[in-house]
C-alpha cells in the first residue's frame, strides 16, 4: 500500500510540475531562456533543466511530453517555432522531424566522445539528430497478481496473447508514444508485415488501454492496476528499484531497442543557448544525471558509465532494427496509420 502512495504522490507532483513548466514558457522564451521540450521521465527532465541552469545561468522553460507528441507540436509550430531544443524520446520522430527539415544540422566538438550508434543516428539524419542514449524493448508483469492467477510465468511476445490476460495488458498508443511505436516496427521486423498485424490484432483483445506515455503501463504494473505492461525494459526496473513486486522480461523472439535522440530546431530563437546546452548534454557528467533519476539506459557518451541497473544490451536478444527505414516519414505514417484502421478500434 505504501508503494501505492508514493506512486500516487510522485504522479501528482509531475503533473503539477509540468503544468507550472508549460505556464512560465511564454514568458522565459520572451527573455532569451533556453525553451526545451523533454521526452523522458519528468524526474530526468527536471534533474538536466535545474544542472544546465545551474552551470551556465541559463533559464530553462522545459515541457515534457512523449514522442509523438513533440513531433506533432514541432510540426505544428514550423512556422513560429516556440522550442529551441528537442532532448529524449525515442529516434524514429526525431529522424522523421530531420527529414522534413523541422530540425537544424549541427556537429558537436563531443561527437568524437559518443558510442558507435549515436554517431550513426546523426549521419543518418544528415546531422540533424544524434543518439543520446540507448535501450531495450521488453514487458514486465507484477508477480503478485500473475501468481494470484495461476498464470505460469510470461517469456515470449507470444505468452501475452494467453487467454488468461485478457484485459490484463498494457501498452501505449503508438501515435503519441515512441515507445509503442518501437513495439510497432519490433514486430513487423520481427514477425513480417502480415503475421505482425496479426499478432497486434490479437493482442488487443488482451490490451486493457492504450496509454498516452510509454512508460504509463510500468507504473500501472508496480500499483497492481494491469498484470503486464509492454515498455522499455529499464522503464520496468526502475519499478523494481522501487521495490515493487514487478518481473522485467527480455522477450525470447528477439526485440528491438531505441537511440533516444536529441535535435535542434529548425529557426530556435535561442540558438546559441540551444547549442550549448547540446553540446553539455554530451557530456559525461551531464549524462550521469540520468542514473541518479532512477532512468536506466545505455548512455551515449563512451565515458559515463553505464548504471550497473541497466538491463545489459549484450545479454538481450537484439533484432538488426532498421532506424532509418522505420525512421522514415513514409513509413511511420504509413504503419502508424495502418495501426489505427486495422487494430486500435476492433471490437474486443
Ligand atoms: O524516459 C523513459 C523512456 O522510456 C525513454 O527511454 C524513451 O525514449 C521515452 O520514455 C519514450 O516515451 P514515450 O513512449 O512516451 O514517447
Amino acid at each position: 500500500m505504501n508503494v501505492k502512495k508514493t506512486f500516487v504522490a510522485a504522479t501528482m507532483l509531475a503533473g503539477t510540475m509540468t503544468a507550472l513548466s508549460v505556464m512560465s514558457a511564454g514568458a522565459a522564451q520572451a527573455q532569451g531562456a533556453l525553451v526545451m521540450y523533454c521526452g523522458v521521465q519528468e524526474e530526468w527532465c527536471r534533474a538536466m533543466t535545474t544542472a544546465f541552469e545551474r552551470e551556465t545561468g541559463i533559464k530553462v522553460s522545459m515541457t515534457r511530453k512523449s514522442s509523438g507528441e513533440i513531433y506533432a507540436q514541432v510540426k505544428a509550430e514550423a512556422a513560429n517555432p516556440r522550442a529551441d531544443i528537442w532532448w529524449g524520446g525515442t529516434g524514429d520522430p526525431h529522424m522523421q522531424a530531420a527529414e522534413e527539415g523541422l530540425t537544424e544540422e549541427y556537429k558537436s566538438p563531443k561527437m568524437g566522445e559518443l558510442q558507435d550508434w549515436a554517431v550513426r543516428q546523426w549521419e543518418q539524419s544528415k546531422n540533424r539528430t544524434v543518439g543520446i542514449y540507448s535501450g531495450a524493448l521488453g514487458f514486465g508483469y507484477n508477480t503478485e497478481l500473475l501468481q494470484s492467477k495461476k498464470i505460469p510465468e510470461l517469456k515470449c511476445w507470444a505468452d501475452l496473447l494467453k487467454p488468461e490476460l485478457k484485459d490484463e495488458v498494457q501498452v501505449a498508443d503508438p501515435n503519441s508514444s515512441g515507445t509503442a511505436y518501437t513495439l510497432l516496427a519490433t514486430i513487423v521486423q520481427i514477425m513480417g508485415e502480415d503475421k505482425g498485424f496479426e499478432y497486434l490484432k490479437a493482442l488487443h483483445k488482451n490490451v486493457n488501454q492504450y496509454t498516452k506515455s510509454g512508460a504509463a503501463p510500468a507504473k500501472a504494473v508496480a500499483l497492481g492496476e494491469t498484470t503486464a505492461g509492454i515498455t522499455f525494459m529499464h522503464d520496468m526496473v526502475t519499478m523494481v528499484v522501487d521495490k515493487a513486486p514487478v518481473k522485467v522480461v527480455a522477450p525470447c523472439e528477439g526485440t528491438g531497442y531505441e537511440i533516444g535522440s536529441m535535435s535542434i530546431i529548425k529557426g530556435a530563437k535561442n540558438l546559441d543557448s540551444a547549442k550549448k546546452f547540446y553540446d553539455w548534454a554530451l557530456t559525461a557528467d551531464a549524462q550521469k544525471l540520468g542514473a541518479d533519476a532512477k532512468s536506466y539506459q545505455v548512455p551515449s557518451n563512451k565515458n559515463t558509465p553505464v548504471p550497473p541497473q541497466a538491463p545489459k544490451l549484450t545479454d538481450i536478444k537484439l533484432i538488426n532494427f532498421d532506424f532509418a527505414k522505420y525512421g522514415s516519414s513514409t513509413e511511420r505514417k504509413r504503419l502508424l496509420s495502418k495501426w489505427d484502421n486495422e487494430v486500435k478500434n476492433l471490437p474486443k
